[in-house]
Order: C-alpha cells, then structure tokens, then sequence
C-alpha cells in the first residue's frame, strides 16, 4: 500500500502526455514489486526437478535446410528483435553499446543492419529489424538510425519501460518527481524480460500481428553470432508434428568458462530456465558442474508473437525477480528489480531448446573479445562473422587483458598498433602497462606481465610462441 501512494505521487509530478503511458509502466511496476515481497527468498525446491524429457532439447545437427522456393514465404512471417537497452560503460564507451566499432569501423548496429539487409536481398523479403531501446540509449539510437534511411530494410524502435530505484532500507522510490533528466540515477531499465510488457504497450506488437508476422527472432545486440538462421526458421514453421512451437531456446555446449549461465531443466511439466540465483547454495556446485548440466542459455530466442499477446492479455506471463543491488554516486544504496527475458519461458506453450553450435553465441562483453572479433580470427561477410578455415582447431583463444590497463575501448586501441595475428593462438594473458607495435603474431600460450612501475613494449614484427615476458622491455 505505501509504495502504491508513494508512486501515486510520482505520477502527479508526470507531463500529461506522458501521463498514460508512465501509469502503465507503474503497473509493471506494482506487479513486479509484489511479486519481489512473495518471491523474497524463495528458491526453487530442487528434488522437484525432473528429467529432461526425451526431445526436449533438440540438436541443430539434425535440422533439415528449408526448399529454396520456400524461404522468401518464411521470412515473411519473422522479425528480428534485438535488445538494445544497455550502455557500453563496462568498456568504458558513451552511448549505447550498439555503437561501438567492432570490426572495419562498423558498429553492432551497423553489422545488423547489414546481415538482415542481405537478407532482405537476396530472398526477395523484408524482414524488420526491432530495436528495443532504453531511456539510456534510445535518443542517441534514433540519431544513429537515420543514416540508414536509404536502405532497404524497415527498422522500428520502442522504449523499454523505466522504473523508479528503491531506496534498500525504506523501499521507497528515490524519485522526487517523474522527470528522469532531474535525476537519472532515479531510474532504470528493468533488464529484457520487459521485453513483452513494453513490446505490448508500444502497439508493435498487435501492428506487426496484424501485417502478418508470426514469430520473433530476440537477442543480444552484442551477440555478433546471433544471425537469422534458415534451418530453425524451417523447423519453427513447418513443424512436423503437431501443434507450434511457441518458445524457442538456442542453448549450447556448456565450457569452464560459461559455468555461471543459466541452464535449461524440466520442472512442474514444463521446460524452464534455471539462473543461479535460483539455485539453493548447496546446490551451486552442482548447478556449475559440466556434466550434470551440460547446456547454457545463449538468449537467442525464437517465440511466437500470438502467444506472446496471449500472454499479456490474460496476464500469465511469470519471471523469477532479479534483485540488483547498486550504489549511486551519493553513497545511497538502492535495489533494482529486474527480470530475464528467457525466465518467461514456463508461461508459453511447447517450448523447445534447441543445442545449436558455439558460434551463434559470439558475446562482446570486454575488451579481450573485441580482440578476437577484430583479429583474423574471423572472416567478414554480410555483416556476419565466421571462423577462419585457417585455424586448426574449432575453438577460440582463451584472452585476458588486464582490466587497469585494457578495460576501456580507447585504451586497448592504443595499446595496439595492429591486432596482432592470433590464428595460432590458444591461450593469452596480458597484465600490466603493455603495448604491442605492428604485425605482432602471437601463437600458443603468450603470458605478458608488467609489474607496477614498469613497461613492455612489444615491437612490431616480433612472434612471440608459447613465452613469458616480464620486466621491462621499452623500444
Ligand atoms: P546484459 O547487460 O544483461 O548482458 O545485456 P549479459 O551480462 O550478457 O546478461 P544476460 O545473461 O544476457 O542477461 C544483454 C542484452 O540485453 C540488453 C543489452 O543491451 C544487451 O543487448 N538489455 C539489458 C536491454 O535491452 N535492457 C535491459 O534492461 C538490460
């Protein structure tokens, strides 16, 4: 009841033509909340999961390529979402993080734009891109989009919802008022399950239902392998037994290095995604073991848009709370309530994972993977990246750069002068105040440390094969 008042009187303080739209957010809002003072606590109870039943998790190996006179037909029916809510402070960049330069000057959203215009041409189709913003990223995305307004590729836009911050302690919304530029840090995006709310809300949902569509293809922006795939458009519509599949999740081989990600697990009937926050602490070890779970959500997600209305509209969508705890820039400590757009996976019909290979999961989240992505590890086509045949073995290089040094975009780029060659490369890590002259190959294990106080400076041309350096080296 306090924080219905309490946001009652926020949204006295809301622009009228605003005023709609902000009530509407604040429902989320009020139901998320609930659901945070029920759920406080509550794991999920792990004796009641049951196997994984038999099918369930299909193998991409095993889909079958549409007819080529069929593709134009299914590509009709798709649309493309990604979620572009996120800034790319965490590299230290301005702006969204969709406009960082990941290869050849091209950006995340310049690299989409180009694989779905491709698409569209060569299948005669025209297939929308769905950029779902944030109050953080959607001014500067609109000014970005522009440029491609000669292009033939249809794109939309619609603003996630913006939630107040809660104050730890009382709770309360730390907003005096409804106007985000009189204190950003009021206010956040609550994470991509609000995908579905604010998808709704916008009326792209029922225009896109209306012109036809059926499913949509969701994922991170900053998953360069998430490409629209023909062979899961083939499976998703022309289903060979039965009823649609309303929810698909492109999972993949779990490795040492994914072992945080959520997994897919069999409970109460139905496939769900299981995150670590869910899991009992005794359990963790278990949950983060290879072997029993062998597979980890890629948030490449296939859903029908039908079943996402009929979700909103009888309201039986259901996502686990994400409590985010933060500390602003005053010392104040609030929570952030947020939810994960596969966690709705439960309120939808068959739904299917689907073990695709690793490279339709190509995240760039530091600096050491846009290393790789810009290196010649990869081949660069259309806007997608594929594996250089060149390289021996399928897997990547294992990278770390020092997070003093290496962290922010601006700096890792000048501490290179080229990327170096890393074809040859397994394993690489980085520490220290190091830079790197031109045409640098780098081949098995490479370890570089520069303590405090001193500085290495790889020259160019050097091969440096399975080597420690440390100490200083200045050129
Ligand atoms: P995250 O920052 O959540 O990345 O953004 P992550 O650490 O990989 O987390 P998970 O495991 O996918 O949740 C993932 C994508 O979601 C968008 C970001 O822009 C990014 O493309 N995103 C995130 C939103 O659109 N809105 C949000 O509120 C949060």
């Amino acid at each position: 009841a306090q924080i219905v008042k309490e946001l009652d009187k926020l949204l006295l303080t809301t622009p009228s033509p605003l005023k709609e739209q902000k009530e509407k957010e604040f429902e989320g809002f009020q139901r998320l909340y609930s659901k945070f003072l029920e759920d406080d606590g509550a794991k999920l109870q792990w004796e009641k999961i049951e196997k994984l039943p038999e099918d369930s998790v299909r193998d991409y190996k095993n889909l079958e390529a549409p007819k080529d006179d069929q593709i134009t037909d299914m590509l009709r029916k798709l649309v493309v979402v990604k979620l572009n809510g996120g800034l790319g402070t965490s590299m230290g960049c301005q702006g969204p993080k969709s406009v960082i330069a990941v290869r050849n000057d091209l950006t995340f959203l310049d690299l989409t734009v180009q694989q779905i215009e491709y698409l569209n041409k060569k299948y005669n189709a025209n297939v929308p891109l769905v950029l779902m913003n944030s109050f953080n990223t959607d001014e500067d995305t609109i000014k970005v989009i522009r440029k491609y307004t000669n292009l033939d590729i249809r794109i939309e836009t619609f603003n996630q919802s913006c939630y107040p911050r809660i104050h730890r302690e009382s709770q309360a919304p730390i907003a005096r008022n409804c106007i985000i530029e009189d204190d950003q840090e009021a206010w956040y995006p609550p994470g991509h399950g609000d995908f579905y709310a604010s998808f709704a809300n916008s009326g792209l949902l029922d225009n896109l239902l209306n012109e036809g569509y059926e499913y949509c293809f969701i994922s991170n922006i900053d998953n360069l392998g998430a490409t629209v795939d023909l062979n899961i458009l083939n499976m998703l519509m022309n289903p060979q037994n039965g009823s649609p599949v309303e929810f698909l999740m492109e999972v993949t081989d779990k490795t040492r290095a994914d072992v945080k990600g959520g997994t897919l697990i069999q409970y109460e009937g139905k496939l769900r995604l299981l995150e670590i926050a869910q899991v009992p602490k005794e359990r963790v070890d278990e949950f983060k073991s290879i072997k029993t779970f062998k597979i980890f959500n890629t948030n490449n997600l296939w859903i029908r848009l039908d079943a996402v209305k009929r979700a909103i509209d009888e309201n039986t969508l259901d996502m686990e709370v994400i409590v985010n705890p933060k500390t602003l820039k005053n010392g104040v400590n609030v929570l952030q309530l947020e939810t994960a757009v596969g966690a709705a996976m439960k309120s939808f019909d068959n739904g299917i994972g689907l073990n695709v290979p690793r490279s339709r999961f190509l995240p760039v989240k530091k600096t050491q993977d846009l290393l790789l992505v810009k290196s010649n590890l990869y081949h660069f086509k259309n806007g997608s990246l594929t594996m250089n045949p060149l390289r021996s073995f399928p897997s990547t290089p294992l990278v770390k750069l020092g997070d003093n040094h290496f962290a922010k975009v601006a700096e890792f780029l000048r501490r290179f002068e080229t990327i170096p060659d890393v074809l040859e490369l397994d394993h690489l890590t980085v520490s220290g105040d190091v830079t790197f002259g031109r045409n640098v190959s780098l081949k098995g294990t490479v370890i570089i440390i520069a303590n405090h106080g001193e500085r290495i400076d790889i020259p160019s041309c050097a091969l440096l094969e399975n080597k420690i350096v440390s100490g200083n080296l200045r050129i």
